[in-house]
């Protein structure tokens, strides 16, 4: 049975970008193999510093995972922090960490363009997502594009690890590259939480609604017809209504005479819609926060079991113990 693993990084609440990109093929995995998720949260710690902040994050990655359809009796949900063990690896394979690899990673790169002081901690990034991934001798790594050059540092550092220790690590294959197109954001960009044009999973009525309306279109007038190829309002649609509602929304794009703000309202409705059981099933979760809890320190108890004895054994491999 193949082992499959994916983390979150609690920095905000989930978006449609991390819906489409992790979260749904994530759970569409866990019908298909033994998975592991994980909320990131030391990884978290990179770009949160507020800690009621990241309490709150990370509560609320648990509810919408759990509300889009995570099965705890079917997936292993649990909280990165609450196994140290990744921490640990992390630091052995830190050591075996080409500097130029490194420096060669987009987040830090990023940081650098726009003339931010980089912590170690986003430096060192890369390596503890190799170590995340690496101590569960996971198989397949479900993530979106961006994530595709951290899975393949992982895979260098495997293999450096194997060619001196011995073979140690279980080599996971290369990402899973979704499918989906890049989604774009309000303003046209990727939707990203860094360009701050992001819609949520949960938010109020009106505030999705306002989103919506808010989407950056051109100034075509009403009457024009308008391409449905390049328009964001289309690329959303696509995501959430039927396969007939999108042929009539593309035809009347071209035919003119409907303007954007009709198209909007028909983007909200869809993505309204698409979302109200799993809203139902989010207040019903928000309700029993103990189960929550439970179901993370039950997570958490699983993942240490199978993290313990690959991090004993890398131990005893680079001579910690004998
Ligand atoms: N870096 C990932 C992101 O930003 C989150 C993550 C951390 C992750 N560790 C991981 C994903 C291990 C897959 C496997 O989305």
């Amino acid at each position: 049975m193949k082992r499959i693993l994916s983390g979150i990084k609690p920095t905000g609440h989930p978006h449609i970008g991390n819906y489409f990109g992790m979260m749904r093929p994530a759970i569409e995995w866990q019908d298909r193999g033994e998975a592991f998720y994980f909320i990131a949260d030391y990884h978290a710690l990179t770009t949160v510093f507020d800690p009621v902040k990241l309490r709150e994050y990370v509560c609320g990655v648990a509810l919408d995972f759990m509300a889009c359809g995570l099965d705890p009796a079917k997936a292993v949900l649990f909280r990165q922090s609450d196994v140290p063990a990744h921490t640990e690896l992390a630091w052995l394979l830190t050591c075996q960490a080409p500097m130029p690899m490194l420096e060669n990673a987009h987040a830090y790169k990023d940081h650098l363009a726009k003339e931010k002081t980089p912590s170690h901690g986003v430096f060192a990034y890369p390596v503890l997502m190799a170590a995340d991934i690496l101590i569960y001798d996971s198989d397949i790594v479900p993530v979106g594009k961006d994530q595709k050059q951290h899975v393949e540092i992982t895979r260098d550092l495997a293999s450096k690890m194997n060619a001196l220790y011995g073979p140690i690590f279980k080599m996971p294959e290369p990402s899973i590259i979704q499918s989906v197109e890049t989604i774009p954001g309000l303003d046209g960009q990727k939707m990203s939480k860094s360009y701050d044009n992001t819609i949520e999973l949960f938010p109020e009525e009106k505030a999705l609604r306002k989103k919506i309306m808010g989407i950056v279109t051109d100034s075509t007038p009403v009457e024009a017809p308008k391409d449905p190829g390049t328009s964001s309002i289309v690329a959303l649609y696509r995501l959430f209504a039927s396969e007939g509602d999108v042929q009539t929304m593309e035809a009347d794009f071209r035919a003119g005479g409907v303007g954007y703000g009709d198209f909007k309202k028909r983007l909200f409705g869809a993505i309204w819609d698409y979302f109200a059981p799993m809203r139902t099933r989010r207040a019903e979760l928000a309700a029993d926060p103990q189960y929550v809890d439970r179901v993370l320190a039950d997570g958490a108890e699983r993942a240490a079991a199978t993290a313990g004895p690959v991090m004993e054994r890398v131990r005893r491999a680079v001579g910690l113990r004998s």
